[in-house]
């Protein structure tokens, strides 16, 4: 099978087929999504909360995102790989955000990258797509934005919907390949979705986006705490990982572990 490319997920919305992508912080789940025809892997700076355990996605930086973008580039055999730019990582100028992404893709093996925000960010996106860097925006509930948008919260409803119209087609025109929509009304989405001819990425955001993102851990249950609305846990592998560490723990204390099967003679 060949390597997902930008132009491979255009013509999937042309076709009116939907395609799946999950985050992957590192090798193993990589390797375990692309067997699993997952199209595109995000490297989500939201490994904040869900690898280095911080409150929400502000404190991660660069070089903590930098050793599981190579990871999961080395685990994704024919999956795109995109890199979340962390806040603070891009927002300065263009330049940053060239600076950023060409790290990301020199050093990382990144195929994209992913930033948050609407209209204010075209510099970044025109100059990045221009130096051949393709961009994956996001719009909608922006965690990076957290304390400026006052929490969780849905975004664009009522006139603000509109607002949303305006900042997906002109990211679309700045050269965005894809983007993303969180936490947004799903009438909403399927106007943005009708509207752009790149594909629009749900999550939280209705079933008529072109594609399906979710966190993998909240996908596969292995984050066992309070999860948002639009979350389907399709395992329970944090209830999984429990049971076969409590085993394991039991059968060394009862010294059932290691038997003869298990050691050498
Ligand atoms: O960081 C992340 O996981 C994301 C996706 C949820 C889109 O930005
Ligand atoms: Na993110």
């Amino acid at each position: 099978p060949k390597r997902t490319r930008i132009h491979h997920l255009r013509e999937l919305k042309e076709r009116g087929e939907r395609w799946p992508m999950l985050t992957a912080y590192d090798m193993y789940s990589a390797e375990i999504f692309d067997e699993a025809g997952i199209p595109v892997l995000l490297v989500g700076d939201s490994a904040a909360n869900n690898v280095y355990g911080y409150e929400n996605t502000l404190p991660v930086t660069v070089d903590e995102l930098m050793p599981l973008v190579k990871a999961v580039v080395r685990g994704a055999k024919t999956a795109l790989v995109v890199a979340d730019l962390p806040f603070g990582s891009y927002q300065v100028s263009p330049a940053q955000a060239l600076q950023t992404s060409f790290r990301f893709m020199k050093e990382g093996g990144a195929h994209a990258v992913k930033l948050e925000g609407g209209a204010q960010f075209v510099p970044q996106v025109e100059a990045l797509t221009a130096s051949g860097v393709p961009v994956m925006a996001h719009l909608g509930f922006t965690p990076q934005s957290e304390h400026a948008l006052g929490g969780f919260r849905v975004q664009g409803r009522g006139g603000a919907g509109e607002r949303l119209v305006e900042d997906a087609l002109v990211l679309q025109e700045a050269g965005a390949f894809s983007v993303v929509l969180e936490m947004v009304p799903a009438d909403v989405a399927k106007r943005i979705t009708a509207e752009l001819r790149i594909p629009t990425i749900g999550i939280g955001a209705g079933p008529e986006c072109d594609a399906q993102v979710l966190v993998w851990s909240d996908m596969a249950g292995m984050n066992r705490g309070r999860k948002p609305r639009f979350v389907k846990p399709y395992a329970d592998l944090g209830g999984i990982l429990l049971d076969a560490a409590r085993r394991f723990g039991d059968e060394v204390r009862g010294g059932a572990y290691p038997d003869a099967e298990h050691s050498y003679s």
